[in-house]
C-alpha cells in the first residue's frame, strides 16, 4: 500500500492543467467524499500494525500534497484572469503604429549627402552663430567691401562683430584652417538673411556647400563634378556655367542644368527656357587659401553652394517656400514614401 500511495503523492506533484473544470475534477478525484483518499483511508484500517506509522505518514503526505497542488493551481488560474482583466486579450493583433516622416528639407540633404560621399566627400558642420572672420573677412570679403550686401546680414553683436551666418563657406574656411590639403567636404546647414519674406525667399534656409583642394585641381574637375551631381540628383546630363561673381572664388559660375520644356510645369518653373539655376561655383580665390594658411602657389581648389529649398521645390513642385518651415502635417505627411 505504501507504493502505491507513494505514486499517486508522484503524480499528484506532477499534475497540471489550466482549465478550472479539470482542476474542480482532480479535486474531486483525490478529495471528493467518494474520493481516492476517502477509499484509501478505509483500506488502512486493514493495514499491518507495523506499517500503520509509515503509510499513515505517507497518507497525510498525500492529502495536503493533493490541497496544496489544488490551491496553487486555483491562484494561478486567478492571476492569469487577472493579468487578462488588466492588460485585455494579450492575443489580439496590436494596434497600428503610426509611421512619421522625415521632413523634404532632411530628405533632399541626405540624398545630396549620399551623392558626394560616393566620389570621396566628407561632411564637415561648424556654428550658426559665427564671427565676421569666418562668416566674412577670411573669404576676402573685409569690411565696408560692398559685395556685403550681398548677404543682409543678422547681427547679434557689434565690435567685435557676432552673426548668424549669411551661408556655410564659414564652415569651409573652419574646415581649411584645421585640415591640410587634400581636402574634399561638403558643408550641409542652416543659414540666415535679413530677407522678406514671401513665397519664392526666407530669412532662414538651408544650404550644401562644397569644397575640394589638391594639387592641380581645375576648372574642368569643377565641371565634371557638378555634371555627375546633375546626373545623379536630378537624371539631367545637361549643364551649362554663367560667368558669375563671388569674392571668394575667382572666376565664379552660375549653374544652370537643362531642366527640359516637356510638361506645362517646365515651362513655368524655366520661365519658358528650359534652363534652371541651380547653384554657384568657382575656382577658390588664392586670397582665400592664403587666410587660411593654405599655400596658394601649391594648391588649387573649387567650391560650390546651392540651397536645399530651392532643390526640394524643385524636385516635388512645392510652390511656396513657406511650407517647409510651418509643419502642416498634411504637408508633411506625403513624404512617408520617401526615405
Ligand atoms: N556662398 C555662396 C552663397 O551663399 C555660394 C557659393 C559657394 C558660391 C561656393 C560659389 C562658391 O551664395
Amino acid at each position: 500500500m505504501l507504493k502505491k500511495v507513494q505514486k499517486l503523492i508522484a503524480d499528484v506533484e506532477v499534475f497540471k492543467t489550466t482549465s478550472r473544470d479539470e482542476i474542480e475534477a482532480f479535486r474531486i478525484k483525490y478529495l471528493g467524499s467518494k474520493g481516492l483518499l476517502k477509499e484509501l483511508f478505509n483500506e488502512f484500517k486493514t493495514v499491518d500494525a507495523s506499517m500503520k506509522k509509515d503509510v499513515g505518514q505517507a497518507l497525510n503526505n498525500l492529502r495536503n500534497t493533493t490541497s496544496t497542488k489544488v490551491q496553487e493551481l486555483n491562484d494561478s488560474l486567478e492571476n492569469a484572469q487577472e493579468i487578462k482583466n488588466f492588460y485585455g486579450d494579450l492575443t489580439r493583433p496590436s494596434e497600428p503604429i503610426e509611421l512619421g516622416s522625415r521632413h523634404p528639407i532632411s530628405i533632399v540633404r541626405n540624398r545630396i549627402i549620399e551623392v558626394f560621399s560616393k566620389i570621396g566627400f566628407t561632411v564637415s558642420e561648424g556654428p550658426e552663430i559665427e564671427d565676421d572672420w569666418h562668416n566674412f573677412t577670411a573669404l576676402n570679403l573685409p569690411e565696408y567691401h560692398p559685395a556685403r550686401d550681398m548677404q543682409d546680414t543678422f547681427f547679434i553683436e557689434k565690435d567685435p562683430d557676432l552673426l548668424l551666418r549669411t551661408h556655410t563657406s564659414s564652415v569651409q574656411v573652419r574646415y581649411m584652417e584645421n585640415n591640410e590639403p587634400p581636402i574634399r567636404t561638403i558643408s550641409p546647414g542652416r543659414v540666415f538673411r535679413n530677407e522678406d519674406i514671401s513665397s519664392r525667399s526666407h530669412c532662414i534656409f538651408h544650404q550644401v556647400e562644397g569644397l575640394y583642394i589638391d594639387t592641380d585641381v581645375s576648372f574642368a574637375d569643377l565641371k565634371q563634378t557638378l555634371l555627375y551631381f546633375t546626373k545623379e540628383m536630378f537624371g539631367k546630363s545637361k549643364i551649362r556655367l554663367r560667368p558669375s561673381y563671388f569674392p571668394f572664388t575667382e572666376p565664379s559660375a552660375e549653374v544652370d542644368i537643362y531642366w527640359g520644356l516637356e510638361t506645362e510645369i517646365d515651362y513655368k518653373i524655366t520661365k519658358g527656357t528650359g534652363w534652371l539655376e541651380i547653384m554657384g561655383c568657382g575656382m577658390v580665390d588664392p586670397n582665400v587659401l592664403k587666410n587660411a594658411n593654405i599655400d596658394p602657389e601649391k594648391y588649387t581648389g573649387y567650391a560650390f553652394g546651392m540651397g536645399i529649398e530651392r532643390i526640394a521645390m524643385l524636385l516635388y513642385q512645392i510652390p511656396d517656400i513657406r511650407m517647409f518651415y510651418e509643419n502642416d502635417v498634411r504637408f508633411l505627411e506625403q513624404f512617408k514614401s520617401i526615405i
